[in-house]
């Protein structure tokens, strides 16, 4: 009789969960084998409510993935849920009224409470609203090196950027790229971010990105920055490879000494099957100022206009945002997780830097926090011109770039 019963109210459950089963498609650019790892973890966890994830992957980088999203929200084809980086990217679809308002969510939920980096929940706020669901925090402070590559040079695996730059020659006798760097242009336009900070110090680095001081741009300690730039596209000489995992692997296949890259990198070492501090290196703030940036990913989520749907989506973003979710998504994504509460135990040794870092209030914004996505884009722009132009200086580059500065939003 008992079993009879407990069938029958399985049985109810199961047909009201069919009932009211509702299919999301959520679009990302998470497309490498690390990131594929990680976005199932959103995945299979929205699915266990009853629900689906429809998969709309989009190949090519964030660069090639926010304008087709952007284009079919504008065009009247949006799809439920969908990534971007926290900050500016999302501004004007959120301004012209297009996206769904999670603070009843966010307030039920206590997310500015519970948020490791409270700055971050600021990015998704607009006029005192909530308008997305941070997933993590990634910061693109990082330098990547292969203990392999320096052990094959027969030298000491550096423990910051002037050492990694004199390990170079070592490295290109015994035939290797010191630097791997993909093509796609926010690489090597984030690498010149990561540069700036190390070398010319974050002051400077605020004074340029927050205040659009084009004369600090143009002055004497970005000049610095510009030369280190120039050195290290000679040291990625022959690094001829497009997307950024492929440089990755360049690293874990010690064919290149190291990587200047955010730290979704670690993604990719874990699936190769790489140890933190065994088989690679990390240096946060290229090992001279050690910094996390709060870059990050969020998801926000189009006004469809469906109550059913919009009630599936503030389940997704609450999904998102649980322990349970946090956990398994950042510790195959590489990332810190939003939550101050979740317990990283199995974090790696490079995360527990982060970590770290993180718990000793050493943070700054991230560009995307701080530039309009049109700035972002004509400094991205310059940066793959310079790495591909080996006739252009880097006083021609600093020039170009101050003018960018003089006029940025
Ligand atoms: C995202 C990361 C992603 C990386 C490379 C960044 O913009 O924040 O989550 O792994 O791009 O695709």
């Amino acid at each position: 009789m008992k079993n009879t019963m407990v069938a029958a109210v399985a049985a109810m459950l199961l047909s009201s969960t069919a009932v009211s089963a509702v299919e999301l498609e959520v679009t990302h650019w998470w497309t490498s084998g690390g990131e594929a790892a990680a976005v199932a973890e959103l995945a299979k966890a929205f699915d266990a409510t009853g629900n689906t994830w429809v998969d709309g992957a989009i190949a090519g980088g964030g660069g090639t993935a926010r304008p087709v999203m952007i284009s079919r929200i504008l065009g009247g084809d949006p799809m439920a849920a969908t990534q971007f980086n926290h900050g500016r990217q999302a501004e004007e679809l959120v301004e012209a009224g297009l996206m769904l308002d999670l603070t009843d969510v966010a307030e039920a939920e206590g997310w500015r409470e519970a948020m490791a980096a409270p700055g971050m929940l600021d990015s998704c706020t607009i006029d005192g609203r909530v308008y997305c669901v941070p997933v993590n925090i990634h910061s693109w402070q990082w330098l990547w090196l292969s203990n392999k590559a320096y052990e094959d040079a027969g030298v000491p695996v550096p423990t910051n950027w002037d050492e990694f730059v004199a390990a170079a020659p070592a490295l290109e006798e015994a035939g290797k790229i010191p630097l791997a760097m993909g093509q796609q242009p926010w690489q090597s336009s984030g690498a010149f971010g990561v540069m700036a900070v190390a070398i010319a110090g974050l002051d400077t680095w605020l004074a340029v990105n927050r205040d659009k001081d084009a004369e600090v741009a143009g002055g004497p300690e970005y000049a610095k920055v510009f030369e280190a730039f120039g050195k290290a596209r000679e040291m990625s000489a022959g690094s001829n490879v497009q997307d950024w995992n492929q440089a990755t692997n360049m690293v874990i296949t010690a064919q290149a000494g190291g990587q200047i890259m955010g730290d979704w990198a670690q993604g990719e070492f874990q699936i190769a099957g790489q140890v933190a501090g065994e088989d690679y290196t990390c240096l946060p703030g290229l090992g001279v100022n050690e910094i996390i940036s709060t870059d990050g990913d969020a998801f926000y989520f189009p006004k469809l206009d469906d109550p059913e749907k919009e009630a599936a989506q503030k389940q997704l973003a609450s999904v998102m945002f649980s322990k349970e979710t946090q956990l398994a998504f950042n510790l195959k994504k590489g990332s810190l997780p939003i939550r101050k509460d979740v317990d990283l135990a199995a974090a790696n040794d490079c995360m527990k830097k982060g970590l770290a870092i993180l718990g000793d209030g050493n943070v700054m914004p991230s560009g995307n926090q701080l530039l309009s996505p049109d700035t972002s884009t004509q400094i991205e722009g310059l940066m793959v011109e310079f790495w591909n132009d080996t006739s252009i200086t880097p006083a021609d580059a600093q020039a170009a770039y101050a003018d960018i500065i003089a006029s940025a939003d």
